[in-house]
């Protein structure tokens, strides 16, 4: 049985991640300093589960602790969810968005060489598609400018382990790009939990439906797309995890270092986002139409034909389960894990 470790796997992403390796067979290891999350996730994951998860408390970034992990067990891939991710607070702390999110990757890459660990998955984002492509998004195409820090460390990091898998044969390096991830686990027992006001449109909507939020400000309804709203390639998180285990199945049998878009290829705009919730949950959301944000691109969406094509993936859910699970969630925890 292979061991997986979950760099930052206590959040949203990396918990439903964890539940979907457990279920397929993989153990799992977690650490994570709980920056932007809480040991409930765990123990959450768990009891979905019925499996248990050793757990680190410990900063990626404190090399010397992070060799604990990789000197007491033995690891056979590593998947890097570590990483501030709230793009308006990347813009005001630059400086702590680059050293959190660039020295994680350079700790783990120390740690992994020192340990002969040679599979390493990294959380990219179609952010670094940047400015100038237009959709539907290849992997192929070159990494564009950004429009904020945090889009930066994510080009960055692209590019510290491509050099490293090219100055390393025998490491292999599988870049995931997610387009925009919202959904919980049909349990209703994880999800997204987000800190303060949510930066993102779902967990904006969720609080707006569960009464923390009066209302919800639609940004921009005068872009050049078929309802004025932008439009997004939503991802079930679910199916996303699935992504994770097919990457993991892909990177111990085959290695190399590929590039894979996680997205359904369908792009919903905001004002479908909020209609579908209303209907499938039978919950009015209180709304309005205020300007656009800025650094808002109109439209991004992927083509996802090479996951499919290589590792065998695609997207189940629809957005219809997408609206459905998030209620599911935000329902059963009005205050997030805290409830
Ligand atoms: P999240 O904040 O829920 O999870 C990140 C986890 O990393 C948290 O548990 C946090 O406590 C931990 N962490 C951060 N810095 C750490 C450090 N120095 N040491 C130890 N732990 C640390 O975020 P998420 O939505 O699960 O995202 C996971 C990854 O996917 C991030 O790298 C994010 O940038 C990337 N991503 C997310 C989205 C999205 O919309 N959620 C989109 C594209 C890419
Ligand atoms: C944002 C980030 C992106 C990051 C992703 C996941 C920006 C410019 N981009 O993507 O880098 O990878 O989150 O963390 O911030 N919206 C509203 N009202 C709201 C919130 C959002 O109308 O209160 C709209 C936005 O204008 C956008 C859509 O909803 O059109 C989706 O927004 P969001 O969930 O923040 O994701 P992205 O902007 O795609």
């Amino acid at each position: 049985m292979s061991t997986i470790l979950l760099a930052g796997g206590a959040g949203y992403i990396g918990s439903h991640t964890a539940v979907e390796l457990l279920n397929s067979g993989y153990d799992v290891i977690i650490a994570d300093n709980y920056s932007n999350s809480c040991p409930e996730a765990v123990r959450r994951v768990e009891e979905i589960t019925g499996q248990s998860v050793k757990v680190y408390e410990l900063d990626i970034k404190d090399s010397v602790k992070l060799e604990t992990v990789f000197s007491e067990n033995k690891i056979d891939a590593v998947i890097h969810f570590a990483g501030l991710k709230a793009v308006g607070e990347s813009v005001d702390k630059p400086v702590i968005y680059y050293r959190n999110n660039i020295d994680t990757t350079l700790s783990l890459l120390e740690c992994m060489t020192r340990y002969s660990v040679k599979n390493i998955i990294f959380s990219s984002s179609a952010t670094v598609y940047g400015e100038e492509n237009p959709v539907p998004y290849t992997e192929e195409m070159k990494r564009g400018t950004c429009t904020n820090p945090y889009g930066w460390t994510k080009v960055m990091m692209e590019q510290i382990l491509e050099d490293a898998a090219k100055a390393d044969k025998e490491l292999s390096v599988v870049l995931l790009r997610y387009f925009n991830p919202i959904g919980a686990h049909e349990s209703g027992r994880i999800g997204e939990d987000p800190q303060g006001i949510p930066n993102n449109l779902m967990p904006y909507v969720a609080q707006v439906a569960v009464g923390r939020r009066e209302k919800l400000t639609i940004f921009g309804n005068d872009y050049d797309t078929p309802d004025g709203t932008c439009r997004r390639d939503y991802i079930h998180v679910v199916d996303l995890a699935k992504g994770h285990v097919k990457a993991i199945d892909y990177i111990l049998r085959n290695g190399g270092a590929e590039i894979f878009n996680l997205g359904t290829g369908t792009p919903y705009s905001v004002t479908e986002i909020v209609d579908t919730f209303e209907k499938v949950n039978g919950i009015r959301i209180n709304h309005v139409y205020g300007p656009r944000r800025a650094g808002d691109l109109p439209e991004s969406y992927a083509n996802a034909d090479k996951a499919f094509k290589i590792l065998g993936w695609k997207t189940e859910k629809t957005l219809a389960d997408m609206c459905r699970d998030t209620w599911n969630w935000q329902k059963n925890n009005p205050q997030g894990y805290k409830s």
